[in-house]
């Protein structure tokens, strides 16, 4: 029987209680699938700061690059750890992410009928929306140098740099990534910089002009950043796959998230060319959302993002994609049911917990007919 080992990183804030949930559903799944999976735990973050003073240890480092794929919670916020120290817990993803060259971040957009009337959008504009954002993950702002914070000298004041660098490269292979995901979809990209204002997005836009002309069956249009962040909202619709670099993808993924009413309701999948033991594509899943710190450990954090990641898991590294289609209809069918956790939950509806939500999929994913 096969045997996948999975690296769950849980982290901090509301980290371990998403990821506990969506650890139960991910076992589950693969052993309805026939398999089994040996989950290894492993500390990052603030709390591996604290007790092994680093934000991810050598030897987690080592356990994730021997694993099938890593599952991740959240680590970081406001109010943990030190903000003058050099040990920031953020600083695990960063390196998780480059030394495992998972510059390809999947952010998937599609919101559950059910949950319209938890966005604050209208549900004219939401109904048909099937986005996925491909977010550059290991260059720009992030990664640049020099980056810091310089003392001021001769009476001035301090200052500070960071520095936005990308390689033709690194802007060439999330191009062709994203191009070959539109391929599969409905065939639209949309590439979006600040060409007028930025050198990195002028290259950034001289490597899609080149490269699309290998993608004739995909249309391609230019976006520039801020006007997407409006697009967005007014007709997301419009959108089929939207590739950027680094920060930007960050930050309009927080904006897609409310199109499906809740940052709780995002999952994600870091992807590189690394391929796993078993054939597949070796990835990270994390949910979009951070760590939540005013509502941790009061139950109140929803699990569905965390799950659905465990979804993309099963689907893109354990290569397993019923399981993954059960885990996506396990929660559909306890949206459709009413379950809701405080973030999606209009006023008058009952709410959930988080263990209640994920002990819920846990029971329609068992429920369903196995594979
Ligand atoms: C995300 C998060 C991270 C990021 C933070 C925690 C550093 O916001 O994955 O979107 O900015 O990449
Ligand atoms: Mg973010």
């Amino acid at each position: 029987m096969e045997t996948y080992t999975i690296a769950v990183l849980a982290g901090d804030g509301i980290g371990p209680e998403v990821t506990t949930e969506a650890a139960r559903v991910l076992e589950a799944a693969v052993k309805q699938a026939g398999r089994t999976v040996a989950l290894r735990e492993a500390l990052v973050g603030q709390a591996a700061i604290e007790r092994e003073g680093a934000a991810i240890s050598e030897e987690t480092m080592a356990l994730c690059q021997r694993s099938d794929a890593v599952l991740f919670g959240a680590v970081g916020g406001a109010g943990v750890g030190n903000p003058n120290s050099k040990q920031q817990p953020e600083q695990a993803l960063f390196r998780l992410r480059k030394d495992l060259e998972l510059f390809a971040n999947l952010r998937p957009v599609r919101p559950y009928p059910a949950l319209v009337g938890a966005s604050t959008l209208k549900r004219s504009v939401l109904s048909g929306v099937d986005l996925v954002v491909v977010r550059e993950l290991t260059g720009g702002l992030y990664y640049g140098k020099p980056s810091e914070i310089r003392d001021g000298v001769d009476g001035k004041g301090a200052s500070a740099v960071d520095t936005m660098a990308y390689t033709e490269e690194e802007i060439e292979r999330i191009v062709r990534y994203a191009y070959t995901l539109a391929q599969g979809r409905r065939k639209r990209l949309t590439s979006v910089d600040k060409a007028n204002v930025l050198s990195c997005s002028r290259l950034w836009r001289r490597v899609v002009d080149r490269v699309s002309a290998d993608y004739p069956d995909v249309e391609t249009r230019h976006l520039l950043v801020d006007s997407c962040a409006m697009a967005l909202i007014r007709s997301p619709r419009d959108f089929d796959v939207i590739v950027t670099e680094n920060m930007f993808g960050d930050i309009l993924t927080d904006e897609a998230s409310m199109l499906t009413g809740s940052m709780g309701m995002l999952p994600s999948a870091s992807l590189g060319l690394r391929k796993t033991a078993h054939g597949h594509q070796f990835g990270l899943y994390e949910p979009i959302h951070g760590t939540a710190p005013d509502i941790t450990g009061q139950g109140k954090a929803n699990p569905l993002a965390a799950i659905l990641s465990a979804a993309l898991l099963l689907r893109y590294s354990l290569g397993l994609q019923r399981a993954a289609g059960a885990v996506e209809r396990a929660v559909r069918q306890v949206i459709a049911q009413g379950y809701r956790t405080p973030d999606i939950a209009r006023p008058g509806e009952q709410v959930v917990s988080t263990r209640e939500m994920g002990a819920a999929v846990l029971g329609a994913l068992t429920a369903s007919k196995k594979e």
